[in-house]
């Protein structure tokens, strides 16, 4: 199928039903770096549900990477509790004083730089060059893994598939707004392309969902037996 015609059908069902998330900016209008960089952090092992009031919190108490590294590690410590993983809560802000102090408070844009800052890796890097800086970064994790071999009817087992998970997805990531076309991806998975009973019934993707077609949806991803 034509990748553009697949980005499109996917940001158009985005744009209807997409989910509503406080980092989120409506209408396409530009994202705080700070503020993307602060969610995905936390996103990285927590749920959404789960990281909006935090996310909220921080940003109430900490309105710039500036204020939130001019804080102590205590205070950062303790707003992060209940989040789980506390290396990320120390990484991030070890991250936060380097951008502040060292940046003037100005995110890198691209993400080999992104990837040398305390707490960031590939997935957060690509994360914050798509969706802060319209970067056409490709953004992989568990949801989009999961898209990507069913939409391709991938049946190599993870984690063996991820490079060729990985091209499919580059494959389809549009030059213009490939942040929110990532986002989609993400809300695509986590909300109808779900590990269990997915909803291909009210799928953008469905007519071309080759997983789909071989009726081995819920199969997909193909995971190596212990
Ligand atoms: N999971 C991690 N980051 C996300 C985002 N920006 N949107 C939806 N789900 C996510």
């Amino acid at each position: 199928c034509d990748p553009t015609a697949l980005s499109q059908s996917l940001l158009a069902w985005y744009d209807r039903a997409g989910r509503t998330l406080p980092w989120r900016k409506k209408g396409g209008a530009a994202a705080d770096p700070y503020h993307v960089w602060l969610s995905e952090v936390m996103l990285q092992q927590t749920t959404v549900v789960v990281v909006a009031p935090y996310f909220l919190r921080f940003l109430e108490r900490w309105p710039t990477v500036a204020a939130l590294a001019g804080a102590s590690s205590d205070e950062v410590m303790h707003a992060w509790a209940g989040l789980g993983y506390y290396a990320r809560a120390r990484n991030l802000h070890a991250c936060a004083k380097v951008v502040a102090e060292w940046r003037g408070g100005a995110f890198p844009d691209d993400e080999e730089s992104l990837r040398k800052l305390p707490g960031i890796g590939d997935y957060t890097a690509a994360a914050i060059a798509a969706i802060a800086f319209g970067r056409r970064a490709v953004v992989m994790d568990g949801n989009v893994e999961r898209v990507m071999a069913r939409l391709f009817a991938v049946s190599e087992p993870l984690p063996a598939a991820k490079p060729r998970l990985k091209a499919l997805a580059a494959s389809l990531t549009p030059d213009l707004r490939p942040g929110d076309y990532a986002q989609a991806v993400m809300d695509l998975g986590a909300t109808l392309c779900t590990p269990r009973n997915p909803a291909c019934g009210i799928c953008p993707w469905m007519a071309a969902c080759d997983g789909r077609k071989q009726g081995i949806e819920a199969e997909l991803p193909a995971k190596l037996a212990k």
